[in-house]
């Protein structure tokens, strides 16, 4: 008889990413020959510009092969800074950024490097699901702060400061947000600055993925610039998967006080080690290169999501907070619906409509879609929808 490799702990805990499960259940049950409507996925629909591949090939052709310094090439770490002194308002130098495997492993560095067995992390609800995930693998304890789709997903300063324990570490920003959309205001970040000068252990980590992917009139606030007396317990992470249509190349950063972003680097050179040096100078290209493409994508991401959340607005019993930016919607079902996960299953077995369930992002009420597909399959996904909420 066989016996199995008996697991870690670490490993049997661990909840494999939902998003990527269902974009996977759709795919193959679109390759069993079933007709899928799918709005589930995170990621662009776009290709990535031409001219960031150009640098890139250009890097491979000329034998940009080799192993480089584990925490990024010098000139993108320089580009970086550069751009979140200059972009972002928090004057930085290269010697405080991080270049990781993407956005999720700066965030798994810095947990590693801040977090013990433990300690808690602070993450307002609805979040990313990687959060209370990558925070479990350093041992520490996610503490969700709930928000909800009748208070306009807006963070309750009081109710998060009566959370904070001796054992809170850090606090997890997002903005834009996934899965609301949510954009945090310049005075909604300063109040909360306010509380976390009243706190001098909890240091914060501001996820600013979706800087660029903004609705109309939007502006982006990171939270190191507005909050300068904080920076040094201050964490941005931040990559080029969302804004210029990157997520295969892995590609992301972390920045903060350099003595972390140091032991952060070591533990990339003990694990990972450098991200791979020809997508690297596609990254360099990114930054050194016009912003416009970027803004296109932003602004057809701006129309879709118009599309879809009057679709949205038009249904009976759905609660909608309009997404400031990112490229997803998050509606709440209506009272008479089943929780989320069953609600997505019938939703994918009876219509062949795929969206992520809200559970996976701390909130059973709601079901996200993505925008980020052509204004056919919105149109398509919202009639199925229409359809699924009439077998309730
Ligand atoms: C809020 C948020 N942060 C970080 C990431 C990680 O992005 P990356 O592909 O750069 O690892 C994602 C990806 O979906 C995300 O939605």
């Amino acid at each position: 008889m066989q016996c199995q490799p008996e697991l870690s702990q670490r490993a049997v805990a661990l909840k494999p990413s939902l998003t990527l499960e269902i974009s996977a259940k759709a795919k193959a049950l679109q390759n069993d020959g079933r007709d899928i409507c799918s709005l589930s996925a995170g990621e662009p629909d776009f290709n990535t510009p031409d001219f960031i591949t150009e640098a890139a090939r250009e890097a491979l052709s000329s034998g940009l092969t080799r192993y480089g310094p584990a925490a990024g090439d010098p000139e993108l770490r320089e580009a970086i800074a550069k751009k979140l002194t200059r972009e972002n308002g928090c004057p930085t130098t290269a010697g405080q950024v991080l270049v990781t495997n993407g956005g999720k492993q700066a965030i798994y560095n810095l947990f590693q490097v801040l977090l013990n067995p433990g300690d808690e992390v602070l993450i307002p609800a609805p979040y990313w699901l990687s959060y209370p995930e990558i925070a479990a693998l350093a041992g520490a304890v996610g503490v969700t702060v709930p928000t909800s789709a009748e208070s306009g997903f807006q963070l309750d300063l009081t109710q998060l400061e009566s959370r904070i324990t001796p054992r809170t570490r850090l606090l997890v920003l997002n903005s834009p947000g996934n899965p609301t959309g949510r954009v945090s205001s310049l005075d909604e970040l300063k109040a909360l600055a306010d509380v976390l000068r009243r706190h001098p252990r909890v240091m914060v980590m501001s996820d600013e993925i979706y800087e660029h992917l903004l609705a109309e009139g939007q502006v982006h606030h990171s939270f190191a610039a507005v909050a300068e007396d904080l920076r040094d317990r201050c964490f941005t992470v931040n990559g080029f998967a969302k804004g210029w249509a990157m997520t295969g190349w892995r590609l992301g950063y972390l920045s903060g006080p350099e003595s972390v972003i140091k032991a952060a680097a070591a533990l990339q050179s003990q694990s990972t080690s450098n991200v791979c040096s020809f997508a690297q100078r596609g990254a360099l290209a990114a930054l050194q290169g016009s912003l416009d493409c970027v803004h296109a994508m932003a602004g057809s991401y701006n129309s879709r999501r118009e599309l879809l959340c009057n679709g949205l607005r038009s249904i009976e019993g759905i609660t909608l907070v309009a997404p400031q930016g990112a490229f997803y919607a998050f509606p709440q079902l209506p009272q008479n619906a089943p929780p989320s996960l069953e609600f997505c299953k019938r939703a994918l077995e009876g219509e062949g409509l795929a969206l992520v369930p809200g559970i996976a992002f701390g909130d059973d009420r709601c079901v996200r879609f993505s925008c980020a597909v052509s204004s056919e399959i919105i149109d398509d996904g919202l009639n199925r929808f229409r359809r699924v909420l009439k077998t309730f």
